[in-house]
């Protein structure tokens, strides 16, 4: 997918999973060249398997990259984060474009380690974005613009779908849609289970379980429709699935999911630490 997004030069600050799956599939849909990708990583061994694998430029020293680059990707994991904006903060400029993956960090404590007025995008990704399945939510900072938002939101749809969102929410989004997918593989393991005791082999009832929870996702992204009539159109009057349902309801999976997701969001306010 090429919609007419192009990025000059991008650097990304800790190219882990996220950051190569990012990188990957800038590349794929053409919207960067490898030679305008610098990214960093800790070991040397992980830098040169990006260079021989991606055929971008490595390197250690963070501040060079970021000062060299029109968008920056900050990749790391919170507890590196406050020290790698320690390093990165007085080097950025009003036109460049600071965009953060760290998860739960806030972006007036990415703001407060920069000396100019610089765009901020924060953003929160999930893993399914290594098939290009993710979800993405985006808020700006302070400095960020409508242009600044709409161009992360169009990078991260590279890796799935994208969304704009005000940052009062990324706990809740945290909770939801970034854990939310190890809640959806118990749930498949569970149905797959479900599938082996009435005699599956373990592999099929595996592919079974999770290929519905694929399609009922699909059918709700793409109908529109409200979970509950999709529901509905499956549950035929004294049929098979209501009696399932009824055991649902029993063990609270409905209960148990909320709780889950309002604990899991509850957690992501506190996971960088200091400033
Ligand atoms: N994975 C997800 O689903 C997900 C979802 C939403 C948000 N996030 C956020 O994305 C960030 C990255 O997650 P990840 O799963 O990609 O982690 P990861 O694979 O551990 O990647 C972190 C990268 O940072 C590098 N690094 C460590 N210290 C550094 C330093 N001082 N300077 C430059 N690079 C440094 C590491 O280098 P080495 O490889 O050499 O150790 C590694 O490549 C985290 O903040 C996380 O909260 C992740």
């Amino acid at each position: 997918m090429n919609d007419g997004l192009t990025l000059p030069s991008l650097a990304v600050i800790g190219a882990g999973k996220m950051g190569e799956t990012l990188i990957s599939a800038l590349l794929a849909s053409g919207v960067v060249e490898s030679t305008a990708i610098t990214a960093t990583a800790w070991h040397a061994t992980r830098r040169r398997d990006l260079e021989q694998r991606l055929g971008i430029t490595t390197g250690d020293d963070n501040t060079r990259a970021a000062a060299g680059a029109d968008l920056i990707l900050l990749a790391v994991k919170p507890q590196v984060a406050p020290l790698v904006l320690r390093e990165i903060g007085p080097h950025l400029r009003p036109d460049q474009l600071l965009v953060s993956i760290v998860a739960g960090l806030e972006t007036p404590g990415i703001e407060h380690h920069l000396a100019a007025e610089v765009p901020v995008v924060r953003a929160m990704p999930n893993t399914p974005s290594r098939v290009g399945a993710g979800m993405t939510a985006v808020c700006g900072g302070r400095y960020a613009e409508e242009r600044h938002l709409e161009l992360a939101r169009q990078v991260f749809s590279r890796i799935g779908r994208s969304l704009v969102l005000d940052e009062k929410h990324f706990n809740a989004v945290t909770g939801l849609s970034a854990s939310g997918p190890a809640f959806i593989y118990i749930v498949i393991e569970a149905m797959a289970e479900g599938g082996v005791k009435m005699g599956l082999p373990r592999r099929v009832a595996t592919e079974l379980a999770a290929q519905t929870c694929l399609g009922a996702g699909r059918m709700v992204v793409e109908t529109g429709d409200h979970p509950a009539l999709l529901k509905d159109e499956v549950t035929t009057p004294a049929g098979c699935t209501i009696d399932g349902i009824l055991k649902l309801e029993e063990g609270g999976l409905r209960v148990t999911l909320i709780k889950a997701i309002v604990e899991a969001g509850r957690r992501a306010g506190g996971l960088v630490d200091g400033d």
